[in-house]
C-alpha cells in the first residue's frame, strides 16, 4: 500500500499535549505534560502530519545547560512519534527540520549549540542524527534513566 504523506509545521504548545500524554507520560496527568518554557516566545514545536492526524511532536526552546559556557543554547524536548509509525523514519525527519529551523533563524553565524536528555531507549537515535552523550547517565524521577546529549549545529 501506498505511504500517505508527512508533512511537517510549526504548532502551538497546547496541540503537542495529547501525544506528550500518550507516548511520553501515560502515567501522568495531562498537566504535567506542560513543560516551563512552552509558552515563551522563542520557543517552537514542531508537529508531524500524516492527512488531519498529528503524528509526531517535537518542541525546542532556548535554555542553557551550565555543563557549557556558550550563552546561546537550544533544548530539544518532548519527541516523540505515535507507537504505530515508530522507526519509520519520521522523528528523524522531525529533528533534522528543528536543527535546519534553528540554523536558519540564528541571527549569529557561530555555531548552536543544541541539547537534551535522551531516554535510554533513544540514545542511538540521537546518536544517529550526530548527538553525542556527555557523562553519566542520571535518572529523572518518574521517567527513568537519562542521557545528556549535544551538537553544534
Ligand atoms: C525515539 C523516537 C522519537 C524515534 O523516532 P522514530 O520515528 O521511531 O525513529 P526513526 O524511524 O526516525 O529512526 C531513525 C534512526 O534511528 C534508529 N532508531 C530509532 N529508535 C531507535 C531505538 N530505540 N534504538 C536504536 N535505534 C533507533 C532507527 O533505526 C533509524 O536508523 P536508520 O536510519 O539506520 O534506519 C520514537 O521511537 C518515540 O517516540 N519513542 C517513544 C518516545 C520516546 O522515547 N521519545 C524520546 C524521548 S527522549
Amino acid at each position: 500500500m501506498k505511504k500517505k504523506p508527512f508533512n511537517m509545521k510549526i504548532i502551538n504548545a497546547n496541540e503537542t499535549l495529547v501525544l506528550r500524554h500518550k507516548i511520553l507520560r501515560p502515567h501522568q496527568c495531562i498537566e504535567k505534560c506542560v513543560f516551563e518554557g512552552d509558552e515563551l516566545e522563542n520557543t517552537f514545536h514542531l508537529g508531524g502530519y500524516m492527512e488531519d492526524d498529528l503524528v509526531a511532536i517535537l518542541s525546542c526552546c532556548q535554555q542553557n545547560n551550565i555543563q557549557w559556557n556558550d550563552g546561546y543554547q537550544w533544548r530539544i524536548r518532548g519527541m516523540a512519534v505515535t507507537s504505530e509509525l515508530q522507526g519509520q523514519g519520521y522523528g528523524q525527519q522531525l529533528v533534522t527540520r528543528a536543527l535546519f529551523h534553528l540554523r536558519d533563524h540564528s541571527l549569529h553565524s557561530r555555531p548552536i549549540r543544541v541539547w537534551l536528555n535522551a531516554r535510554e531507549n533513544a540514545r542511538h537515535f540521537y546518536e544517529k542524527l550526530g548527538f553525542e552523550l556527555i557523562g553519566e547517565p542520571f535518572e529523572i524521577e518518574g521517567i527513568g534513566f537519562h542521557w545528556l546529549m549535544t551538537q553544534q549545529v
